[in-house]
């Protein structure tokens, strides 16, 4: 079945509200080269979602980069779904490598982020990705096939046919050295796998499942072009508009 192929960014602690603002003009001067075929959106910190919703083309939906699992409490500096609702967001990273890695979420965290983002109307893009140690020992899927379990322990069956999972690579990520569109078509097809094994072929047919770690335009449609990889998740080379359409136009 073919899926719609989605480019998300992930600005992580980047920019100023004047350059959000300065972006989403940009981007609107050149919204006719964003498909109706894709999807697309910008996962932008908290302080720019009001801003973005505002003056993002309306082909570009509004992501967040993280959440709390309770919807509200005595719970300092975090935000909540009901919040992200709030904005209009429609996409929720959940563990991504540097929350993983800095921050120290758990696989059992980051399912109550996963289950809460769903139960809240808005769709999870669950990060999963080894380690270039992970991989060195040749552990690649037997990390990602935990990360891919336990990410989606607390969903109903119902549920995960509407999630998107992004495997990232950690070794790939900022590196300017991507994953062969081979070994991540190999890894996606294994999470593919997974579903097929713990749902359905029908639930895995229906999750879209993207490749990030220094996609940029000049690489994204070698790997969108592969039958496995439904899009991209991109961080540094979203932050700038004309580079976030260069891979708009790239996909085809
Ligand atoms: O979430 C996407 C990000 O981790 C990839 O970063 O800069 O390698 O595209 P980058």
């Amino acid at each position: 079945m073919s899926r719609v192929p989605m480019l998300i960014g992930n600005w992580k602690m980047n920019k100023t509200l004047q350059e959000a603002r300065d972006f989403a003009q940009r981007l609107g001067q050149q919204s006719m080269h964003l498909k109706p075929g894709c999807e697309y959106a910008i996962c932008a910190p908290y302080t720019s979602l009001h801003l973005l919703r505002v003056m993002l083309p309306a082909q570009v939906q509004l992501g967040a980069q993280n959440v709390y699992h309770e919807v509200s409490g005595a719970y300092t500096g975090e935000i909540s779904a009901p919040m992200l609702v709030d904005f209009g967001t429609k996409f929720v990273l959940a563990g991504h490598s540097e929350r993983r890695a800095i921050f120290g979420e758990s696989n059992e965290m980051i399912a109550r982020k996963v289950s809460t983002i769903m139960k809240a109307g808005m769709t999870p893009i669950l990060c999963v990705g080894e380690t270039i140690a992970e991989r060195e020992a040749g552990q690649t899927e037997h990390v990602v096939k935990e990360q891919v379990l336990s990410g989606l322990a607390n969903l109903e069956s119902g549920e995960v046919e509407t999630l998107v999972i992004a495997y990232e690579p950690v070794w790939a990520i900022g590196t300017g050295k991507t994953a062969s569109v081979d070994d991540a078509g190999q890894v996606i097809g294994w999470i593919r796998q997974i579903l097929v094994d713990q749902f359905s072929s029908s639930v895995a047919n229906h999750v879209r499942i993207l490749y990030g770690g220094s996609v940029k335009a000049d690489n994204i449609a070698s790997f969108v072009g592969h039958p496995e990889i439904d899009g991209g998740l991109v961080g540094g080379a979203s932050l700038e508009a004309d580079s976030f359409v260069g891979m708009a136009k790239a996909i085809e």
